[in-house]
């Protein structure tokens, strides 16, 4: 990867919708998904595969995998928590998968009815199964560095996870702060072990804006090296079943900063005010990083 190249993710559609107050349609979707594939994003995950007794707004997943046209060459990805979503997804088209371990036991129970080592087992069977079939494999470790229920996660059971995942065949590995309590020391920190276990190329970090670190968290990373990032337009976001996560860092703040240090993102920062407002009227709330009002005014 170009050394000044950063990938950013785009998670609105998926993290940032499950837990609004307010449903967005599947047709309202799809639009987003567009308008973010027009904006140049490299990747986007689109939706998730889960029950949608569990995450009704998360409902008509197949329907937006069908309603996605012409994505260019956009990495359009999609969150599977089991191996049911897994087939459901990979029969509606969908080439990369994202798997969902968290690094506790309460958390794995609170959000996909499975302990530690179930989760690990199943990330690791659905990993074995999109290699098999030559596709792509994300996998998540949810509340990296703290769980809401059992507090601070010690690295070693991070690494433990993420290694069990690349043994599997996974492409990515992807560190999240499901609750945004992460800080630039405790980032540094946790991606140095990483890098020391595996190849930072495939290491890429998810962080919420709980405690407003979340681009400083991003700086301790870009500074070890990291050069792939999940963040929501809007900043959208939260877990349903973690309390206490606020929204995700805001992609516009994200691509502003990137920019402005001199990355390279290729994602169109002008386009991105009106696909905050087309969110703000969908889900009748206000929404925003802090850069917005300078982008519409500058
Ligand atoms: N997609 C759709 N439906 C699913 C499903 C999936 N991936 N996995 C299971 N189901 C359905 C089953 O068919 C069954 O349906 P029924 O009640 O009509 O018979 C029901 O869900 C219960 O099945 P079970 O295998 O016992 O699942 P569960 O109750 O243990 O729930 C999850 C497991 C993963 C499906 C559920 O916890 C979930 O959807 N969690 C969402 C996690 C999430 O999105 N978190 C935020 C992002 S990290
Ligand atoms: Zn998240």
């Amino acid at each position: 990867m170009n050394k000044d190249y950063v990938f950013i993710n785009e998670v609105g559609p998926r993290d940032g919708l499950q837990n609004q107050k307010t449903i967005m349609s599947s047709s309202a979707r799809i639009k987003l998904i567009e308008k973010l594939i027009d904006a140049n994003f490299p990747g986007i995950e689109v939706t998730s595969f889960v029950n949608p007794k569990a995450v009704p707004a998360m409902e008509g997943a197949a329907e937006i995998m069908k309603g996605l046209q012409d994505t260019k060459e956009c990495e359009i990805s999609v969150l599977v928590p089991n191996l049911k979503g897994f087939e459901l997804a990979r029969d509606s088209g969908a080439k990369v998968f994202s798997v969902v371990p968290a690094a506790t036991e309460i958390m794995n129970q609170k959000n996909i009815n499975m302990s530690l080592d179930e989760a690990i087992n199943s990330s690791c069977e659905i990993i074995k199964e999109t290699k098999s079939i030559k596709l792509k494999a994300r996998g998540y470790v949810a509340v990296a560095w703290e769980c809401p229920f059992e507090g601070k996660v010690d690295k070693k059971i991070v690494l433990s996870i993420a290694e069990k995942l690349i043994l599997a065949g996974a492409d990515e590995i992807i560190l999240a702060d499901t609750i945004g309590a992460a800080n630039p020391a405790s980032v540094s920190a946790l991606i140095k072990e990483c890098i020391n276990e595996f190849n930072q190329d495939i290491l890429s970090v998810h962080f919420h804006d709980t405690r407003a670190l979340a681009l400083a968290n991003v700086c301790a990373a870009l500074a070890e090296g990291i050069r792939k990032f999940d963040s929501c337009i809007g900043g959208l976001g939260g877990c349903p079943f973690a309390p206490g996560a606020a929204g995700n860092l805001a992609t516009e703040d994200l691509a502003n900063m990137l920019k402005q240090m001199g990355y390279e993102t290729n994602v169109n920062l002008e386009k991105l005010p009106e696909i905050v407002d087309f969110c703000e009227s969908e889900l009748r709330t206000s929404l925003g990083g802090r850069m917005t009002a300078w982008l519409n005014n500058s």
